[in-house]
């Protein structure tokens, strides 16, 4: 049995303050959660602040981003072992907002993963097409593409520690959901890519979440499909009672 894991990427939003007031009244919605992994991904200088405002409670932490080099002359980046060391424990790659604004590739995003798996963090790895692929049909195509250049070279035992994200870009921050179905169909063929990269006990092994206008009122049905894990959850993730909903709406 896979367990759910459930992230909140508060994008850019939030200061210092209200970073951290999130951080604690999600802390106390979630203070008991036993069955659900629960991960809060605030902006880069929130980072610690967070870390240290849920530390010793069942809410883990995670960053948007990371450069794939560990130290360096790279003006703005921030390295997966200076992650580690603020005490967050995951870190997203591939977000669609990075592909887009910052011209990131399935080859960046496999250096950036290799990077994270070396410091000990878990890659949650963004997948997912646009609007024009869906309507041409390619959606599954595209997706396979992201996974296996995203994925390549790992090793069974690195690609179970690995969490990936069905994020269909014109359902994000759109109110527009993916059906069940559509989301399960993705989710199922990226499993079946997964069977075939590594085998079916590591497929098996692998959470994927669905991303997109997750909400608390539809967690429920979106989230309980046989392939679908959780969910990457960014404006309900917001308000700490909205993302406490979702994850209690993925609870076994
Ligand atoms: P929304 O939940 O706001 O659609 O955002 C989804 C997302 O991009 C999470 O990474």
């Amino acid at each position: 049995m896979r367990r759910p894991i459930v992230a909140g990427n508060w994008k850019m939003h939030t200061d210092l303050a209200s970073a951290v007031a999130l951080a604690k009244a999600v802390r106390a919605e979630l203070a008991d959660e036993s069955a659900v992994d629960v991960v809060l991904i605030p902006p880069f200088p929130f980072l610690a602040a967070v870390a240290e405002a849920v530390a010793g409670s069942p809410v883990g932490v995670g960053a948007q981003d990371c450069r794939a080099e560990s130290a360096g002359a790279y003006t703005g980046d921030v390295s997966p072992p200076m992650i580690a060391s603020t005490g967050a424990a995951f870190c997203v790659v591939g977000h669609s907002e990075r592909r887009e604004y910052h011209a990131e590739t399935n080859a960046g995003c496999n250096a950036k993963i290799r990077a994270l798996l070396a410091a000990n963090l878990t890659p949650i790895y963004c997948v997912g097409e646009r609007l024009d692929v869906r309507e041409a049909d390619g959606t599954l195509d595209l997706v396979e593409t992201q996974v296996r250049a995203g994925l390549d070279g790992l090793s069974a035992a690195e690609a179970v520690k690995l969490v990936l994200a069905y994020e269909p870009v014109w359902a994000i921050g759109t109110g527009k959901v993916a059906t069940p179905k559509q989301a399960q169909e993705v989710h199922a063929h990226i499993r079946s890519v997964l069977t075939d990269l590594f085998g079916a006990d590591t497929a098996d092994a692998v959470r994927v979440q669905y991303g997109g206008s997750v909400k608390a009122d539809n967690a429920r049905e979106l989230l309980t499909r046989p392939d679908i894990d959780g969910a990457l959850v960014g404006g309900a993730s917001l308000r700490a009672f909205d993302f406490a909903s979702i994850v209690r709406a993925v609870r076994p």
